[in-house]
């Protein structure tokens, strides 16, 4: 029993030693000092059949070669856990003294950049900047600007209608209503801000989007005057001097209305893609002020007059920029965002 014994203890450190994995020790725990079917078990069993003084000796010996193996497992097992501890260290290992990245710098959209330099310009004019709120009442938005309820235009504006009869704004005038009975005549005053229509949404149709609003009022205006701020008003945003024309356009808030158009800056009037080979593009629909409008507000047409205009934000963004996808401005989409 006693070289049987031996052979098995030396055989199994000799395993222990090349265990890779806890995985191995286990097995090998199993089948050497295993409770059941351990092969130190079976030495054991002939235990019945020897005296007491030899069944003494060789339980030494049992005890003993047990000892060294589950030692043996104990030491690996505590190597194999301290490597893998070390391990884990090593990999998650944070460098705190690393300087932190910083707050990232945010960028201005480019409507809000065009914005403020629309209202740097109106404001060195005199203009006083509002705003208007977004859910409006369907009598600022339509009847009080010459729009009664049954009248075809209001269908030419899809609007989004609240509960309750009110509505989003589907353009900035109903500020003009705002501004007259705020600040009476004479005034000066413009309105950028958020819009909306009830649109099917494709690369040149957002159902949100930005127009500003620009109204004067005062004893004598005339289309004169309205063509001499639209012209700085583009020069200061193209940074350079334009060639405007007015046609006819009709909005029922004005009288006369215009459609004011922008000789192509892109070919210079010759015709291209951008201007879809007329030469102009359609900028900036104005006109005089309605008597009807100027009364709604509180002013006697009978001793002031104004003009009126409402340009397109997100379009001359877009114009300014080359932005050929209208769906860009609200996406949020940070590789777009961050070129401005
Ligand atoms: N509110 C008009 C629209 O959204 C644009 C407009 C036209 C505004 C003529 C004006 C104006 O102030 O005089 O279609």
């Amino acid at each position: 029993m006693e070289s049987a014994l031996e052979s098995l203890r030396q055989q199994s450190l000799a395993r222990i030693a090349s265990a890779k994995t806890l995985d191995d020790l286990e097995t090998i725990r199993v089948e050497t000092v295993g409770r059941k079917s351990g092969a130190l078990n079976s030495f054991s069993k002939d235990f019945g059949k020897m005296g007491t003084e030899e069944r003494a000796a060789a339980g030494k010996l049992l005890n003993a070669a047990k000892q060294a193996i589950e030692s043996a497992l104990d030491e690996r097992k505590a190597r194999f856990e301290a490597a893998a501890m070390n391990a884990r260290l090593e990999s998650e290992w944070v460098d705190l003294t690393i300087p932190a990245p910083g707050v990232r710098p945010g960028s201005l959209h480019p409507v809000t950049i065009i914005q403020k330099e629309i209202e740097d310009l109106f404001q060195s004019m005199g203009f006083t900047v509002l705003s208007g709120p977004e859910v409006e009442t369907e009598y600022n938005n339509f009847d009080a600007l010459n729009i009664p309820p049954d009248h075809p235009a209001r269908d030419m504006q899809d609007t989004f209608w609240l509960e309750g009869g009110n509505l989003l704004r589907t353009h900035t005038s109903p500020v003009q209503v705002r501004g007259m009975q705020r600040l009476g005549p004479p005034l000066r005053m413009i309105a950028p801000g958020r819009v909306f229509r009830n649109e099917e949404v494709d690369p040149s149709h957002e159902h949100t989007f930005y127009q500003l609003e620009g109204m004067m009022v005062d004893r004598e205006v005339s289309v004169a005057n309205l063509i001499y701020y639209m012209k700085a008003l583009l020069a200061g945003i193209f940074r350079r001097d334009v060639t405007v024309r007015l046609r006819p356009g009709y909005f029922p808030f004005v009288e006369p209305g215009f459609e004011l158009d922008v000789q192509c800056l892109l070919c210079g009037g010759s015709g291209c893609p951008v201007c879809k080979q007329s030469g102009w593009l359609e900028l900036l629909p104005c006109g005089l002020v309605h008597p009807n409008v100027l009364r709604m507000g509180g002013i006697d047409p009978d001793q002031w007059m104004g003009f009126a205009f409402g340009l397109g934000l997100t379009r001359l963004a877009m114009m300014r920029y080359q932005i050929d996808d209208i769906r860009l401005l609200q996406g949020g989409d940070l590789r777009f965002l961050t070129q401005f």
